[in-house]
């Protein structure tokens, strides 16, 4: 009992810089200070996001603070700022938009590396390394989910599917990179006549006239949910929709929502696609209501940005296990970021249990 006071009492002491081992060590002896600054918290998974980062971060002994920019970049700024001022090394971003690169350059300056999380950072040439999930494979997911509940390969012009899209925030490079991936898929059976798009029809992002307006305002499910309701009135009125492109799950129950409410809808929903395995769409899905989503586990993206947060603080050339390197894709428009890319996994009704929850991310009583 003594002995275990006396280890109590030295812990105590030395508190958590006893964790603080080798290259974590600031300058001074102090631990050093990882920033976290997520973008927002009205869509579940930054939370998650945020806590992952901080744990694991606190773990390899560095001190950790996360903060949440309610999707409004000049108090994510704010935020990034109060990190150098706090003497941050390393700054980890998933930003609101693109007008965080002034903070980038702020702490370029200060010589605290960025590393861009989830979210590319376009126009700043200020920061090396980007680490996220394959994005175009998730688009690709929804749009193979539409095929396959569809039996796409079976429609022809005769008797086309009829969906309508609805794509991420304008300013998220993700949104693009999510639409395009769904469109390698669709566009040939919208070529084909197979496919009938109802509503503005961009095939690529690329056309931002129609691409802006099938987009959401900071991924907001209200503005999904408003134009779901003005899509019923208008352009999709007289038609019964098979399918809806939804990018995120907050945006694929807004847009849920407002079908219900349409009695063309209340017995079947049009198949709707998701992403980011929430669990109020885990629970849609066992219900049947929401067709799929995809999980992008951030546990372990969590897990691999703070090893490179590691290695690049220790100098050390970076091996993220889990991960594959790309060098050439990711184009700031000043630069070609190193890119980190992990795995997304489809989960449908065929595979909830084992991937949501036997994986231990909810729990089996989070489910009715
Ligand atoms: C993320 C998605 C998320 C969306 C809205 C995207 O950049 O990749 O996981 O649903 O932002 O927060």
């Amino acid at each position: 009992m003594k002995k275990l006071i006396v280890v109590l009492l030295a812990l105590a002491v030395v508190g958590p810089f006893a964790f603080a081992a080798g290259g974590q060590q600031a300058a001074g002896g102090k631990a050093a200070m990882i920033g976290l600054a997520m973008p927002e918290t009205h869509v579940e998974r930054w939370q998650k996001d945020g806590a992952a980062l901080k744990s694991d971060a606190e773990a390899k002994g560095y001190v950790a603070e996360v903060t949440y920019g309610d999707a409004d970049q000049s108090k994510q700024n704010q935020q990034i700022q109060d990190m150098l001022t706090k003497g941050a090394k390393l700054v980890v971003i998933g930003s609101v938009n693109e007008g965080v690169v002034s903070a980038v350059a702020d702490a370029a300056k200060d010589g605290v590396i960025v590393i861009a999380y989830d979210r590319l950072i376009t126009g700043s040439g200020d920061y090396d390394y980007y680490i996220t999930f394959d994005n175009f494979k998730v688009g690709q997911f929804q749009g193979g989910a539409l095929e396959t509940a569809l039996n796409l390969k079976a429609a022809s012009s005769a008797a086309p599917k009829i969906i309508t899209l609805f794509a991420g925030a304008p300013t998220d490079n993700n949104a693009k990179v999510f639409f395009d991936g769904a469109m390698s898929v669709l566009k040939p059976y919208v070529d084909s006549g197979a496919l009938k798009l109802v509503g503005p029809a961009p095939l690529s992002s690329a056309d931002s006239a129609n691409f802006t307006r099938i987009t959401t305002e900071n991924w907001r499910a209200d503005v999904a949910k408003t134009r779901m309701e003005n899509l019923l009135n208008s352009d999709a009125k007289n038609v019964v929709l098979d399918g809806i492109l939804a990018p995120n799950d907050t945006l694929a129950r807004a847009i849920m929502e407002a079908c219900s409410s349409d009695a063309k809808y209340v017995d079947k929903l049009p198949v709707v696609t998701g992403q980011d395995g929430e669990i109020a769409s885990i629970q849609a899905i066992k219900d049947g209501k929401q067709y799929m989503t995809v999980f992008k586990d951030t546990r372990n993206l969590a897990v691999a940005t703070i090893e490179l947060a590691d290695a690049l603080l220790k100098g050390q050339t970076p091996s993220i296990k889990g991960a594959r390197l790309d060098t050439t894709s990711y184009n700031t428009g000043k630069k070609i970021v190193k890119s980190y890319l992990l795995e997304p996994v489809v989960v449908t009704k065929a595979n909830f249990q084992a991937v949501m929850i036997d994986s231990g991310y909810y729990k089996a009583t989070d489910l009715k």
